[in-house]
């Protein structure tokens, strides 16, 4: 099957290849970045477990021939930058635009009333984030809030969309940051860029910061041959969880990964809350069908309650996909008889048989075998 975001990264890794082939690795480095997150897109977008899988070797692929010229450019480009005052403070002002283009300053427009279901997730984020925040009175000594909190589960259940939900609700500065991208646009300088991002965070605090895919960042593997620029981020960060400045601001932590099993062991002792997020309940289910339809007016034929019966398995990605598709079709059709241009027709309701058809093309995204996986590392470390 060929989409345009499957086009779009085709086109940017075979760029890569070329640049990468001619010699001209440091100039690939974008166009690996770029295939690397359209595949994870597609990633989500996907029914085929095979694709799936193909999609995500691939991305991994570039992902780490992005950070091996990056551990070598990085070195070099250190070297060179520390001789020269006029580019080490270029690299300074870059470091500084870096961690103010993580700084989400516009509330995310996610409602806590927004996220169906997930309620151990939401209980463990408020206890967490939310009453510190609001309370800071009543987590004196003892009591203290949670400093690092690990997100885990299969792709597509609302790992980040939760995050979005907290920082919406509180005031606090959020950090969004991808850790994947950190490395492959910064592996020279992403100890320091990590270093400095803290200590905004503890001049800004209360702070949030949310590490996306920290696997990328954590990861066990690479052993003896990981290379010494990964080494020192590692160290860096796992330093900056633990505790930043006086230890009083509040400042947590919150990484998501779909790839616990990668996190090695000091770096999931950071992690010491561990909220495993999952497939929806039918009951959330149901309310996802309601909040992915706002604002549509459907036919009364629409029954929630039967499509939530109907959609077991389904992650919550896969559900507002669904949703999206079934009130697309009376545009298409629409369109198709090209009466579109006229402004005085209007489109039928969406009924519940768009559903039904909709959910006919968009499959459950995450396997049994797949989700195994993650309870079995669930049981084994908690969440
Ligand atoms: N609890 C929820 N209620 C309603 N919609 C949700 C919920 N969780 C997720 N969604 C929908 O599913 C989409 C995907 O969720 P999200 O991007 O947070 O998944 P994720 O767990 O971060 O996946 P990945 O591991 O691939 O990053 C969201 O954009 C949102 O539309
Ligand atoms: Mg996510």
């Amino acid at each position: 099957m060929s989409s345009p975001l499957f086009e779009a990264a085709k086109k940017n890794a075979s760029t890569a290849y070329k640049l990468d082939q001619g010699g001209q690795a440091n100039q690939a480095v974008r166009y690996y970045v770029n295939a690397a997150e359209q595949l994870q897109q597609l990633i989500n977008f996907t029914d085929d477990t095979s694709m799936k899988n193909l999609y995500y070797q691939k991305a991994m692929e570039y992902i780490l021939r992005v950070k091996e010229i990056r551990g070598i450019a990085g070195s070099s480009e250190s070297r060179s930058s520390s001789s020269t005052t006029a580019s080490s403070k270029e690299s300074e002002d870059e470091i500084e635009s870096a961690i103010s283009s993580v700084i989400v300053r516009e509330k995310p427009n996610v409602k806590w009333e927004d996220v169906a279901g997930m309620e151990n997730a939401k209980r463990a984020l408020r206890e967490a984030i939310i009453l510190p925040m609001s309370r800071p009175d009543l987590f004196k000594g003892a009591r203290k809030p949670w400093k690092g909190i690990l997100m885990f589960g299969p792709p597509g259940c609302g790992k980040t969309y939760l995050c979005k939900a907290v920082a919406s609700e509180v005031d606090s500065t959020f950090f969004s940051v991808s850790a994947a991208n950190l490395i492959s646009k910064w592996l020279g300088e992403s100890e320091k860029l990590v270093k400095e991002l803290y200590e905004r965070a503890v001049e800004e605090a209360p702070s949030i910061i949310f590490f996306d895919e920290v696997d990328a960042l954590a990861g066990a593997r690479g052993g003896g041959s990981e290379n010494e620029a990964m080494r020192r981020v590692k160290t860096q960060l796992l330093q900056a969880v633990e505790g930043f400045g006086t230890g009083e601001e509040l400042l947590v932590t919150v990484g998501a990964t779909n790839t616990p099993w990668d996190i090695d062991a000091a770096m999931r002792r950071r992690f010491e809350r561990r909220v495993y997020i999952t497939l929806p309940t039918k009951n959330a289910r149901e309310k996802m069908f309601q909040i992915h339809t706002r604002g549509v007016p459907l036919d009364s034929n629409v029954n929630f309650i039967e499509l939530s019966n109907y959609t077991a398995g389904y992650t919550a990605a896969d559900i507002a996909l669904l949703c999206r598709e079934a009130l697309m079709y009376p545009i298409r059709e629409l369109d198709a008889e090209g009466a579109l241009k006229n402004k005085d027709i209007q489109p039928r309701a969406p009924s519940f048989n768009d559903f039904l058809t909709s959910m006919e093309s968009i499959k459950p995204s995450v396997s049994p075998k797949e989700l195994t996986r993650y309870e079995e590392w669930k049981d084994q470390f908690g969440g």
